[in-house]
């Protein structure tokens, strides 16, 4: 269970440790750290896991620099380490969007959050994410995502999810058919009303690198692959 971090696009650093689920077999949890005058880490991980992801974000950004602990949603390969992070990072606050902040982490987290609107920018210096709501897109009321501006990378959270546990830092071949494969094994998507129109919102911010919290980062035309997806979660 050794954790690795690789630059996956400018300035954002993919931190990756495969792992083996008993009964269940390989499966891998990612972080990705935005670099930046106020660094930012997307999804803070499992408890269990805080030391390798504390050490692997050291080696590119000291971790009381820390200045953001974002997150899709409220679980524990999400944010389970949160308050870990809020101890070893002063300056750091959680952000996520208000649905979770109202329902968990304004009780959960040390110290307050920052609840983000929906299309709300923040600026970290030469990278601007934006939160994206995305209701029970693919599970969990307070689901959204981060859209960064400077290298067109969508942090997509569990959207297109790989199971098995050995997968490059970031891949242009097709990661739809292993992600397909595995949400026909678990249904691990809400069947939501809205899916394909939140879903097409994703694609219209053109992203360039898909940033997968379970499996390999991608890179191609996110557009495109998100209306695949679109089509089979509806097909
Ligand atoms: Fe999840
Ligand atoms: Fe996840």
């Amino acid at each position: 269970m050794t954790t690795t971090i690789d630059e996956i696009a400018d300035g954002i650093y993919r931190i990756f440790t495969p792992v083996t689920i008993a009964g269940a077999g390989g499966f891998s949890f990612n972080q990705y750290l935005i670099a930046d005058d106020e660094p930012l880490l997307f999804h803070i991980g499992l408890r269990s896991l805080f030391p390798q992801i504390r050490d692997a974000v050291a080696r590119v950004v000291p971790v009381d620099r820390l200045r953001w602990l974002a997150f899709s949603h409220f679980e524990a390969d999400e944010c389970g380490a949160l308050n870990q992070f809020l101890a070893a990072a002063p300056a750091a606050e959680p952000l996520c969007g208000r649905v979770a902040a109202m329902v968990s982490i304004a009780d959960y987290a040390d110290r307050p959050p920052r609840a983000l609107d929906d299309n709300e920018i923040v600026a970290l210096g030469r990278h601007r994410v934006r939160w994206l709501d995305t209701p029970h897109l693919p599970h969990a009321w307070e689901c959204g995502f981060l859209m960064e501006s400077a290298t067109q990378t969508l942090l997509c959270g569990d959207l297109f999810t790989q199971g098995g546990s050995d997968h490059p830092a970031i891949v242009e071949s097709d990661i739809l058919g292993p992600s397909e494969a595995f949400r026909r094994q678990l249904d691990y998507f809400a069947h939501a009303r809205n899916t394909r129109g939140m879903i097409e919102r994703l694609a219209a911010l053109r992203p360039a690198t898909l940033a997968c919290m379970h499996g390999s980062a991608w890179r191609g035309d996110g557009a495109a692959l998100l209306r695949a997806l679109a089509d089979s979660v509806e097909g």
